[in-house]
Formats: structure tokens, C-alpha cells, sequence
């Protein structure tokens, strides 16, 4: 590892899908770093490449995915390199998922005691006795109510946000050193989805996992994430801390990313988006893909891609904005008005999540 305080160093990651119309070019150079214990959001609009980079990382491509360069390490070993049974035995212990949709990833004919113990018997060769017993734990620590109980309760038998519960005990049962999260809360409704954020924070303070955080919202992004990487048509386009991507944004795609985050007094419904559509990807344009979306574009947008311009040591844009040739442009006055509220919604949302824990008994039934 180059980095002592890296988990997982991704280096020009290269990934196609073969398909009927040709080459859909997915993953296009894609270099990011994972620290330990932090977490890492990674946000971009539908199609930008957000599953597919945490699959690689899984070791769970489609079958017609073909990774034609780059590197995964974790702590020092390049992932892309181990046999498929070599995958299997890491995933679920070292590096684990929380899945999008509870139903799905439960079976619905299995105890949850069992589908919660099952990882630590195959994984740690676990004893039975001894498995259950940290399964109940683990249904304690995600805030299962008498989980004595429940243990030997089927999936049906719990709310949507309990099930969701569940599947993060399951994720997190073998004390994984990486988890990642692919929109875990899209499904729910959104009191409970700040509950899972929240919970997810707390585990990660007891558990000192990595997570990799993947979401089209921003908005559960200022409370959740250390970092921030920003990803379009298929690479990174902007990364650093969360104070440096919501107070400093430099590229164009971020600035309509934050603009088409909720508001004090917007709702979902309302929110602008970015006008246009993300390029085909079967023949991805040359230079900034933004390019042909983006009001601020130069001529050397089109021709040219940009490199990545040192805004500071956290934080890295991929824009021509940032040459020292290119004009002087700032944020558009939405971002600027919208920066004034980050701060707010951030302790509006934890305020309203303290209030729904006292609905949580309810919740639970
Ligand atoms: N199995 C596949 N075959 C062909 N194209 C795929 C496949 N899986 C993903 N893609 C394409 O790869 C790109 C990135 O997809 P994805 O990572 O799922 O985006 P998102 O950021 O929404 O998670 C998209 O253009 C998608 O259509
Ligand atoms: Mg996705």
C-alpha cells in the first residue's frame, strides 16, 4: 500500500461490458483511496458507475463485465487477482454489503437467528451455540427489541425498517473491515431511513469499519460521509472532504449535483436537475464528458480531457475551470444561497431524528 492509513487503494480502474451494440465502457480510470475507519460517499447521478465500482470491489461483476486494467488493493493485496473461491471466503468476512432491498436479500424461509448466525459458522467455523449467542448480540446492538425472542422470528414477521436491521446484523456480523452501502435506505420511507443512517454511524464507532457510502442524494451525505468522491460517466470528476465539496465545489457537475439537493423549503417534487443526459458510454466524447451539459465549458472541454488540479491535499478536481489559464468563473448563485443551509439541514435532520426515536418501540410491532 502506498499509504499506511489506507484499507483499499483503487488505481486506474478499467471496466467494460460486452453487449450486443458493442462495448459499453463502464469504468473508465478510476483511482480512489478508502481510509481506515472513514467514510467514503460516492455520489453521481443514475449510470455514472457507482454499483459497478463497489461490485468490482465485491468481486461480483456481471458475467459480462471484462476489467481491462488497474488494481484493488486491500491492505496490500490486489483483489482483481484472487480465484473466485479466494472472493468468496473475503467477502462477507473482510468486506461486506448492506443490500438495497431487505426482501431480496433475506430468505423468507429461514429464522433471521439463522441467517444472522449462519456467516459466523462458515466463516469463523463458529460453533452453533456460540454463533446464536452473537447473533443475539449483534440483533441488540442494531436495536432489535427483545431479541431473545425475535431470534426465531421469519423476515415477514418484521416492519421494513427492522428487516433493513437485520441485513445490516448480517453485514456486520463478522466485524467486516470494509462495508459498503449502495443506496442501503432508498426503499424506505425517510424517517426510518435516518434511523439506519444513524445506526450505521454508531456500529461504525464500535466496529471501526471503513464504509463506502453510495447515494444519488447529497442530502444524507453532509451527516453521513468523511469524504466525498464524485463520479460521471464512468470517472471520478471531483473528491474531498465534505466541508471542501459542499462549501468549495469546483466542478460544474458537482455545482448541479448540490443544486438539485433538497432545501429547507423545496420538496422532492421540485428540484431542478441537471438539464440534458449523461453521453453513451458505447462511445464515451473525448475530453470533459460534462462537456456538452455544462454551461461553463471551454473549447478544451471538447478536446482535451482534464487532469486532476490540486485545489488542496484533500481535494482534487477534474476540470479545465481550475487551469490558470481558464477565466475566473465562481459557483452559480444557487449553490452560493444553498451553502448558507447546509449547515442547517444537517442539524435539522439529527433533530428530527432524535424525535423519531421515541416512535421506534412503535416502529418495532
Ligand atoms: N451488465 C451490464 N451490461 C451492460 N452495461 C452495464 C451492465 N451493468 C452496468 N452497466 C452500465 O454501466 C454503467 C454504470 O452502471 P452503474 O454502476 O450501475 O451506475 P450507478 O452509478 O447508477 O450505480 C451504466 O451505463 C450501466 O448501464
Ligand atoms: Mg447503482
Amino acid at each position: 500500500m502506498e499509504d499506511e492509513r489506507n484499507i483499499l487503494e483503487v488505481r486506474d480502474l478499467k471496466i467494460d461490458f460486452k453487449t450486443y451494440a458493442g462495448r459499453v465502457k463502464a469504468i473508465r480510470d478510476v483511482s480512489f483511496d478508502l481510509r481506515k475507519g472513514e467514510t467514503l460517499a460516492i455520489v453521481g447521478e443514475s449510470g455514472s458507475g457507482k454499483s459497478v465500482t463497489t461490485r468490482s470491489i465485491m468481486g461480483l461483476l456481471a458475467q459480462n463485465a471484462v476489467v481491462t486494467g488497474g488494481s484493488i488493493e486491500f491492505k496490500g493485496d490486489d483483489l482483481l487477482k484472487k480465484s473466485d473461491k479466494q472472493m468468496d471466503a473475503i467477502r462477507g468476512r473482510d468486506i461486506a454489503e448492506i443490500f438495497q432491498d431487505p426482501m431480496t436479500s433475506l430468505d423468507p424461509t429461514m429464522k433471521i437467528g439463522k441467517q444472522i448466525a449462519e456467516p459466523l459458522m462458515i466463516h469463523k467455523g463458529m460453533k452453533k451455540e456460540k454463533a446464536y449467542a452473537q447473533a443475539l448480540e449483534m440483533m441488540k446492538l442494531v436495536g432489535i427489541t427483545d431479541a431473545e425472542k425475535r431470534i426465531n422470528n421469519y423476515p415477514h414477521q418484521f416492519s421494513g425498517g427492522m428487516r433493513q436491521r437485520i441485513v445490516i446484523a448480517i453485514a456486520l456480523v463478522n466485524y467486516p473491515e470494509i462495508l459498503i452501502a449502495d443506496e442501503p435506505t432508498t426503499a424506505l420511507d425517510v424517517t426510518i431511513q435516518a434511523q439506519i443512517l444513524d445506526l450505521m454511524k454508531e456500529l461504525q464507532e464500535k466496529i471501526n469499519t471503513s464504509i463506502i457510502f453510495i447515494t444519488h442524494d447529497l442530502g444524507v451525505v453532509a451527516g453521513m460521509a468523511d469524504r466525498v468522491a464524485v463520479m460521471y460517466a464512468g470517472k471520478l470528476v471531483e473528491y474531498g472532504t465534505v466541508d471542501e465539496i459542499f462549501y468549495n465545489p469546483k466542478h460544474p457537475y458537482t455545482w448541479g449535483l448540490l443544486n438539485s439537493m433538497p432545501t429547507m423549503d423545496t420538496t422532492g417534487d421540485e428540484l431542478p436537475s441537471i438539464p440534458g443526459t449523461p453521453p453513451d458510454l458505447l462511445d464515451p466524447p473525448a475530453g470533459d464528458a460534462f462537456a456538452p451539459r455544462n454551461p461553463y465549458a471551454l473549447k478544451i472541454d471538447t478536446e482535451q480531457e482534464p487532469p486532476f488540479f490540486k485545489v488542496s491535499d484533500t481535494h482534487y478536481a477534474a476540470t479545465w475551470l481550475l487551469d490558470e489559464r481558464a477565466p475566473k468563473v465562481t459557483p452559480p448563485e444557487p449553490i452560493i444561497e444553498r451553502q448558507k443551509h447546509f449547515k442547517e439541514l444537517t442539524a435539522a435532520a439529527l433533530k428530527s431524528h432524535k424525535n423519531q426515536h421515541v416512535n421506534e418501540q412503535e416502529e418495532q410491532l
